[in-house]
C-alpha cells in the first residue's frame, strides 16, 4: 500500500483580516452581542482571502510531496466559521451550499495542481447527530429537554438533524458536480468520508434482534449511502421518520446519487442491536432514537464483544471488534455497488493519565492496528473488496474533538509542553516497519503476528 497522509484544510482559509480603521465594541457582560461577527469578515470567498493561509497549505503540501506521502485533503472536518453560523445557523441553512462551493472552488483552483485526492466532509453522520441532536459538537444545537448540560443555545433534536444532513449531501454533490465539471483537467478523485459501525444482533436466536441490527444500518448507513447511491433515503426511514426527513427533488436526486469516486470509510467499534420504543412524539426525543434500537456492547449471554476499547467509568467501557471490519467493508462492496474504498480512519485511544513511558510501550495500540489489518486483508481476498489505502488515526497525539488532551491516538508520543518533543511509541515502530514489509512485499505477513512477538518485550518492561 502507498503512504497516504491525511490533512484537514480548515475552512478559515477563506478569511480575511479584520478592517484596521474600524472599531470593535465587545460587551463584558450579558447580554452579550457579539453575535454580529461579520467585523471578523471570515468564511466567504467574496469578503476576501486570507493570503497567508494559502501560503501555509502550499508549503504543507509540497513537503508531503517532497517525502513521497500522498496528500488527502479533507474540505471540512467539522469546522464551520462562526460567521456562518451565526449568520444562517451553518448546515442548518441551504445557503450553505454556495458559501461551500465558493470555497471548494477556491481550494481546487489553488492546490488541485498537485492534490488528486478531496474529501468533501468527514462523517457525514457526526454533525447532524452529534452538533444537532444530542448537541454535545459544535454548533451545540437540542431540544432544551435533551439539554440537561445547559450547554444548547436553541434547537430541535427530532428535526434539525435530517435537515442538517440534507443540505451536507446537497453542499457535498455540489462540490463533487463542480469538481467533475470545471476541474476535470486536474484528473483527481474526490468522495464523502462515512464513519461506520457494524451491528450484531443482540440475541442472534431472536427475530427481532436480527430485524434491529438492520434497521441501525439502515439508519446509520442507509441515511447517506442511500442518497449517495440512488437518490432517495431509505424506505424504512420514509416510513418512521416521516414529514419530518426532508424530500430530494427529482434535480437535486441525480446530482446527489453517484456523487462520489470513492468512499473514505471510518471503523472503531461494533455493537450489540436490540428494539427499544422510539417516544416520538416526546419532549425529549432525538433523531438517533428512530431506528428505534438500543446498543451495547454485551449481548443477552452478558458476553462483551471483545478487548476492551475505552474505560469510562461514567457511561460504560466500550469494547472493540475487529472483524467488524470485514463486515463492513463486505456489506459496502455488496449493497453500494462495489465501491472504491480508502479506510480514512481506524485507530486506538489510551488515557492521558498515563505516563510518558506507559504512553509510549502501546502494545494494545499493536494489538488494535494488526487485528483489524488482518481482517481488512482478509475481506480483499475472500470478498474481492476494493480497498486501496489504509490511514491509521492517528500520526501523533493530537486535540481529540470533545475530548481534548484527555486522550492520546497516536503513533508517536507529543509533549504538549513542549511540542518539538515527539517519540515514535512502539506502535509508531511497529506500524513502520509493518508499512516497510507490505511496501517491499504485499505477500508478506510477519508483522501481522508482531503482537504476540512483543509478549516477551512486554514482560521485559514489566521486570524493569
Ligand atoms: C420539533 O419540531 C416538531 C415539528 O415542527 C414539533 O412537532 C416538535 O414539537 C418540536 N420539538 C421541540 C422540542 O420543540
Ligand atoms: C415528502 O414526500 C412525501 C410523499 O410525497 C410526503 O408525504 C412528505 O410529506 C414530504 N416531506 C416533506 C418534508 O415535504
Ligand atoms: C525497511 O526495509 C529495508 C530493507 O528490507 C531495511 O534496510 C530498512 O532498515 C527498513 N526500514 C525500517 C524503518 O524498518
Amino acid at each position: 500500500m502507498k503512504l497516504l497522509h491525511g490533512l484537514a484544510l480548515v475552512f478559515l482559509l477563506a478569511a480575511a483580516s479584520c478592517k484596521a480603521d474600524e472599531e470593535i465594541t465587545c460587551e463584558e457582560n450579558n447580554p452579550f452581542t457579539c453575535s454580529n461577527t461579520d467585523i471578523l469578515s471570515k468564511g466567504k470567498v467574496s469578503r476576501g482571502v486570507n493570503q497567508g493561509g494559502l501560503d501555509y497549505y502550499h508549503k504543507l503540501i509540497d513537503a508531503l510531496l517532497e517525502k513521497n506521502i500522498t496528500p488527502f485533503v479533507t474540505l471540512f472536518h467539522w469546522d464551520l466559521p462562526q460567521t456562518l453560523q451565526d449568520e444562517y445557523e451553518g448546515f442548518l441553512d441551504r445557503q450553505i451550499i454556495q458559501d461551500f462551493k465558493d470555497y471548494a472552488d477556491l481550494c481546487f483552483k489553488e492546490f488541485g495542481g498537485k492534490v488528486k485526492h478531496w474529501i468533501t466532509i468527514n462523517q457525514l453522520y457526526t454533525v447532524p447527530t452529534r452538533g444537532y441532536a444530542i448537541g454535545t459538537d459544535a454548533p451545540g444545537r437540542c431540544s432544551p429537554m435533551v439539554d440537561t448540560k445547559h450547554r444548547c443555545y436553541g434547537g430541535n433534536s427530532s428535526t434539525e438533524p435530517y435537515i442538517v444532513a440534507h443540505n451536507q449531501l446537497l453542499a457535498h454533490a455540489t462540490v463533487v458536480d463542480l469538481y467533475r465539471n470545471k476541474y476535470k483537467f486536474q484528473k483527481g478523485k474526490i468522495g464523502p468520508v462515512m464513519i461506520t459501525r457494524w451491528f450484531l444482533p443482540f440475541d442472534e436466536s431472536d427475530p427481532a434482534s436480527i430485524e434491529a441490527a438492520e434497521r441501525m444500518n439502515q439508519f446509520f448507513h442507509g441515511w447517506y449511502m442511500e442518497p449517495l447511491t440512488k437518490g432517495r433515503y431509505p424506505d424504512i426511514m420514509r416510513q418512521i421518520v416521516g414529514s419530518r426527513l426532508p424530500n430530494f427533488t427529482e434535480e437535486e436526486a441525480e446530482l446527489v446519487a453517484g456523487s462520489y469516486d470513492f468512499l473514505g470509510l471510518n471503523y472503531y467499534v461494533t455493537q450489540y442491536a436490540q428494539p427499544k420504543p422510539n417516544p416520538y412524539p416526546s419532549e425529549t426525543h432525538t433523531a438517533m432514537m428512530d431506528a428505534g434500537v438500543k446498543l451495547t456492547y454485551d449481548n443477552s449471554r452478558g458476553e462483551f464483544l471483545g478487548p476492551l476499547f475505552v474505560e469510562d467509568k461514567v457511561s460504560g467501557n466500550s469494547y472493540y471488534y475487529p472483524k467488524g471490519i470485514y463486515y463492513v467493508m463486505d456489506y459496502f462492496k455488496t449493497k453500494y455497488g462495489d465501491p472504491l474504498i480508502y479506510v480514512t480512519e481506524n485507530g486506538f485511544s489510551t488515557p492521558s493519565s498515563e505516563n510518558r513511558e506507559q504512553a509510549i510501550a502501546d502494545y494494545k495500540r499493536i494489538d488494535y492496528l494488526c487485528s483489524h489489518l488482518c481482517f481488512l486483508r482478509k475481506v480483499i481476498k475472500e470478498k474481492g473488496v476494493n480497498v486501496r489505502g489504509y490511514f491509521a488515526w492517528a500520526l501523533g497525539d493530537n486535540y481529540e474533538f470533545c475530548k481534548g488532551f484527555t486522550v492520546r491516538f497516536g503513533l508517536s508520543y507529543v509533549n504538549w509542553e513542549d511540542l518539538d518533543d515527539r517519540n515514535l511509541k512502539e506502535s509508531g515502530k511497529w506500524y513502520q516497519r509493518f508499512i516497510n514489509g507490505t511496501v517491499k512485499n504485499s505477500a508478506k505477513q510477519d508483522f501481522l503476528r508482531s503482537s504476540l512477538s512483543s509478549q516477551s518485550q512486554k514482560k521485559r518492561l514489566a521486570d524493569a
